[in-house]
């Protein structure tokens, strides 16, 4: 399996997460987030968007079982980490990778919301194009991408490249059309 076409670079990507980053700096002045990145995906957009808001935040982690090595979404969510704090009349932000059939975050978002927080927001830096097959509102949106396989910054296929500074499409996952 190689990594094809180079979809994002690390300096697009560096312009957005400081787009995303001031938005969310401006959206929660006098207010002291807890950001909840997705693990494993989003451990390096949360390391570069936190830097980028000036705020005092906090920071939680959920982990969630993913395809496996599978690269198709499978809509079953299984919850491998739950959140160590409450988060009941807190701000709340996800902090994800990437939306793709939406299912993983329509199931966190339902049980996050289940436990009052004061407001819930989304931010991910990508979004797939045209699979979405539940109607999720991204907040802080970054990129909205073709319905290809990528990895890198974070993303992986098999537990593969996510340390890539990059986002790339593999080559096997090419869209032909
Ligand atoms: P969803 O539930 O279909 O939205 O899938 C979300 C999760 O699947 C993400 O958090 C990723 O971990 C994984 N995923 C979705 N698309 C890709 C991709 O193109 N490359 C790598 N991982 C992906
Ligand atoms: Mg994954």
């Amino acid at each position: 399996m190689k990594v094809g076409k180079v979809l994002l670079t690390a300096q697009e990507i560096d312009a957005k997460l400081d787009e995303m980053g001031a938005a969310i700096t401006t959206d929660y002045q006098g207010k002291s987030p807890l950001l909840v990145g997705i693990l494993k995906g989003a451990f390096m957009v949360m390391a570069d968007l936190a830097r980028r808001i000036d705020l005092p935040v906090e920071f939680d982690f959920m982990a969630v079982s993913s395809y496996g090595a599978a690269t198709e979404t499978s809509g079953v969510v299984r919850l491998l980490k739950d959140l160590d704090q409450q988060i009941e009349g807190r701000h709340v932000i996800i902090v994800e990778d990437i939306i793709d059939s939406g299912l993983t975050l329509n199931y966190l978002m339902r049980s996050l919301r289940a436990r009052r927080p004061a407001s819930l927001a989304l931010a991910a830096l990508l979004v797939k194009e045209g699979l979405q097959r539940v109607d999720i509102e991204v907040n802080y949106p970054g990129f909205r991408i073709p319905p290809d396989f990528v990895v890198g910054f974070g993303l992986d296929y098999e537990g593969h490249y996510r340390n890539l500074p990059y986002v790339a499409v593999l080559e096997e996952h090419l869209h032909s059309g």
